[in-house]
């Protein structure tokens, strides 16, 4: 993610310890039943409903909930207060319907939406209780002005369908005229964020710089080859899409040399100061994915390896994203990752991150199942988060994932002095496990 190089004074702070994922008696049961959610269908399947927003006026378990009915035993529908509805908006229906996975029986089940409805999102996932052969599709139907959730339920029902209703909203007026996400959450009334993977196509478009508009002291800056480079990175990663194999690069001679300077520098001091699981998955690393001085790694490589790891993808990015959209990568176990390199002015200095940053600092720990677990954990937390909320996620990030330092036992040696039921202990040392230190002599040599 965006780390500035330029930090000298997290050293002289506390530093931030790696932990575990909440307790369980954690208070916030809110973030908890979304993750339950989350994990159950692979991807965020039923939205996240904040429970003060809304007040469950469901008073009719009919039919839908009926004992031997698919839907029996659900949480019946949440909707908003009766009052709302006489608001001037657009009517926005969420329901689950439940087809065979046959593409004649899918196809017969779209032709039984209601004619004045245009389907805002669709996804499906196996069915809750296991039912084999069958799905579950997820839609959100936006409906014509002044239908009401009965009318549409009633007509999918009559046309055969096995639906049962998630929320019905109604879309304020003044949203309508927004196209692209960042608006509000039809459901949720939260800022906009990804419900499934899928929706990362999205984040990753909305970014807020790369290789053309280059800041006047960005050692690119007045090199027309380099800034067009950088556009040829920005072209691939902006038209990237999920699923698809992230396209190979033949870095330039000056990209290898420039890359090789800072490998060579780095591998001596990560020796030094690296906690023990960023030396391990860089050894595998460079068994497995090509990391060498002479070869600058590909992203495709990577993403296979740490898939196979932790769950954990990369996906090219063009440059900085908000923290908004980078954070909710990591939701779905993603991480954003640039494919150019630093300028070859100054190999030890990037004002952004570039492929070193990610590739050396990021890239090892992401193979490690604690840290990807920790990392996942903010990403969730910043789902649909207010703006003070997702400060001090951004901020939890920064001081973690980009610059956190762990406590390690030295096996090596033992202190006398420290002794424990008469037993000396070991030493603990402070390592780093930060991608910004990691990934950067300067601040490696300047702070420890
Ligand atoms: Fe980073």
């Amino acid at each position: 993610m965006a780390s500035a190089m330029k930090f000298y004074y997290y050293a002289k702070k506390q530093p931030a310890v790696r932990t575990s994922s909440n307790s369980p008696s954690s208070p916030d049961t809110r973030l908890e039943e979304f993750k339950k959610r989350f994990r159950r269908s692979g991807s965020l399947g039923i939205p996240f409903v904040p429970e003060e927003n809304v007040r469950e006026l469901f008073t009719d378990l009919g039919s839908p909930y009926r004992s031997g009915s698919p839907f029996f035993g659900r949480q019946p529908s949440i909707r908003e207060d009766e009052e709302d509805h006489e608001l001037e908006g657009l009517p926005v229906l969420t329901v689950i319907v439940k087809s065979a996975r046959e593409v004649t029986n899918i196809t017969t089940m779209i032709e039984g939406l209601p004619v004045k409805c245009r389907v805002k999102h669709m996804e499906t996932r196996d069915c809750e209780d296991g039912a084999d052969g069958q799905i579950e599709v997820l839609m959100e139907l936006e409906m014509e002005k002044g239908m009401t959730n009965d009318e549409a339920l009633a007509v999918m029902r009559s046309n055969g369908l096995n639906v049962y209703e998630v929320s019905f909203t109604i879309k304020p007026i003044t949203e309508e005229n927004y196209i692209e996400p960042g608006s509000n959450d039809a459901t949720t009334g939260s800022e906009w964020f990804p419900k499934s993977i899928y929706d990362l196509d999205i984040c990753a478009k909305r970014v807020i710089m790369y290789g053309a508009g280059l800041d006047a002291d960005h050692p690119g800056f007045k090199d027309d080859e380099y800034r067009k480079r950088r556009m040829m990175f920005a072209d691939i990663a902006l038209n990237y899409k999920h699923g698809e194999s992230i396209p190979r690069i033949e870095y330039s001679e000056s990209e290898r040399k420039t890359w090789g300077v800072i490998y060579k520098k780095l591998r001596e001091l990560h020796k030094k100061y690296a906690c023990k699981e960023y030396l391990d998955n860089f050894e595998q690393l460079e068994r497995h994915c090509g990391y060498s001085e002479d070869n600058v790694p590909q992203l495709e490589d990577i993403c296979r390896f740490l898939k196979a790891k932790t769950g954990f993808r990369v996906r090219p990015v063009a440059g900085y994203l908000s923290a908004r959209d980078f954070l909710a990568g990591l939701a779905f176990r993603v991480f954003f990752c640039t494919q150019y390199v630093r300028h070859q002015a100054d190999p030890f200095y990037t004002p952004e991150p570039d492929t070193v940053h990610e590739i050396m600092g990021h890239m090892p720990l992401f193979a490690d199942p604690d840290f990807a677990q920790f990392s996942q954990e903010i990403g969730l937390a910043s789902l649909g988060a207010s703006e003070e909320d997702l400060k001090k996620l951004a901020t939890l990030y920064f001081f973690s994932i980009e610059f956190g330092l762990s406590l390690e036992a030295d096996n090596s040696s033992e202190n006398k002095e420290n002794l424990e039921n008469g037993k000396p202990q070991k030493k603990h040392t402070y390592k780093v496990y930060g991608a910004g230190l990691l990934s950067s002599a300067g601040e490696l040599q300047a702070n420890f």
